[in-house]
């Protein structure tokens, strides 16, 4: 692989922290989305989670066992400003102090994410991403994460999943806090969540040799046979759908080229208003990095329709399929468009994982996917693609949202009775594999 190409794992706050009440974080919409009767997978919660925050130096050295030498971790914004602003929460910041400190004693490059979903209640409650502070309240935060951690912090990424952040939480509503707002109230919240993007990554800048991206996740669809016409339709799918929210150019064209698509200024007139364009400028910051989040693949035909993989395909224990395929065009895909340098910043499995009579963990589905997932990412590199790292999600197992503690991604095996950690088979062969490959 290329010379200081990144190994990581990936994970987030709200997923593995855990928080008992008396670690003075303020709650964040995710802990009021599990009091929700329904909505999580038997009303599970994260109060426990992997009790992370509690078990810090014993999975810091596990994350060195690992042989990795980066980890993405998300920072809990209530955890930092238990009210979304103002009061600092002093215990908050020294944990995030200590994690980037075990990481760097260990030789291992921290990610910072500022946002992976759990946006602070007290926020929510004026409206969140409906609210125009919105931007303000985040820019005040990432100035915090700046002033305390860029010492040692270089690499950033400002929001995990825009897709699920504007989408899910404000349309469809299946994510916390659960709108269903209308399209352009909606495309509002979009320009938002951009403008705030904007603003963190200014103060980000005076961080001196740092990078910022946003995490993108996509539907994943590439081209199901190798012809042009069946190329050009899959790269159409891959960045634009009806619905603004889930279009990847909505996302990343204003970063990149200082606007949204034509198509979204027909739609929405109110978008040629000069505010907008003042946002944009704030918005567009070419040097950004692209951060890719894939799991799967979807193969799609010359008129742009979605393909099945067909009866007996390999699937994973979401329900996914299994198809590496997806990770090669999308790196394709964002790169060539974007003509940025890419992170793999999530890519991984959720198996049905269990600790047999031995004792042990044999993942061996996890392994095959890795081992495939990697070959896709040295072929790109052979072909000269920018890549610079590559993030497993996830290092442990972990709270999976709406399914609860049900889906196990992790390298470590959790027992979520005990909290006991088991690393994996999977975990023992990543470890080798970066250990033959690293240069
Ligand atoms: C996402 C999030 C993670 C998930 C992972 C597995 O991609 O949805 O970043 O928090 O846990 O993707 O679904």
């Amino acid at each position: 692989m290329k010379k200081n190409f990144l190994y990581g794992v990936s994970t987030s706050a709200f997923q593995i922290e855990g928080d008992d009440g008396t670690q003075g974080r303020g709650l964040s919409v995710w802990d009021s989305f599990c009091e929700r009767k329904g909505t999580v997978y038997q009303d599970e919660n994260a109060k426990i989670a992997a009790d992370h925050y509690n078990r810090l130096q014993e999975d810091l050295d596990l994350l060195a066992g690992s042989n990795v030498n980066a980890y993405r971790f998300s920072v809990s914004w209530p955890r930092v400003l238990p009210e979304g602003t103002g009061k600092i929460n002093g215990k908050g910041v020294d944990f995030y102090d200590r994690l980037i400190d075990g990481l760097l004693t260990r030789g291992v490059t921290p990610f910072l994410t500022m946002y992976h979903w759990d946006l602070p209640q007290s926020l929510s409650d004026k409206g969140g991403l409906q609210n125009d502070d919105f931007s303000k309240w985040f820019e005040e935060y990432a100035a915090l994460l700046v002033k305390k951690y860029g010492d040692r912090v270089k690499h950033y990424i400002t929001f995990n999943e825009p897709i699920n952040v504007v989408h899910s939480s404000y349309y469809s509503g299946v994510f916390a806090p659960g709108y269903r707002l209308n399209e352009w109230q909606t495309m509002q919240c979009l320009h938002r969540m951009l403008t705030a993007h904007g603003r963190a990554r200014n103060v980000i800048r005076s961080v001196q040799g740092s990078e910022t991206g946003m995490a993108m996740s996509t539907f994943e669809e590439y081209p199901v046979c190798g012809s042009l016409r069946c190329v050009e339709a899959a790269k159409e799918k891959f960045f634009q759908k009806d619905l603004a929210s889930e279009s990847i150019d909505a996302y990343l064209d204003p970063v990149y080229f200082g606007k949204y698509p034509d198509r979204l200024y027909d739609k929405f007139p109110a978008l040629n208003e000069k505010r907008y364009a003042e946002d944009l400028k704030i918005i567009c910051g070419k040097e950004d990095i692209l951060c890719f989040n894939n799991y799967s693949g979807t193969p799609v035909d010359e008129g742009k329709k979605s393909v099945s993989h067909g009866s007996g395909a390999p699937l994973n224990a979401m329900g996914g399929a299994v198809d590496p395929n997806g990770l090669y065009w999308g790196c394709r895909f964002l790169a060539e468009r974007y003509k940025a340098p890419l992170y793999v910043t999530e890519n991984g499995v959720a198996c049905n994982d269990i600790v047999a009579l031995d004792g042990k963990v044999h993942d061996e589905n996890r392994v095959d996917f890795l081992e495939r997932h990697l070959a896709v990412v040295r072929r790109l590199i052979d072909e000269k693609a920018d890549i610079r790292g590559y993030f497993v999600w996830s290092f442990l197992d972990n709270f999976e949202w709406l399914f609860g503690y049900t889906k196990r991604f992790g390298l470590v095996y959790v027992d979520y009775q005990t909290l006991k950690r088991t690393p994996k088979d999977s975990y023992r062969w990543y470890a080798d594999y970066i250990r033959t490959h690293k240069e």
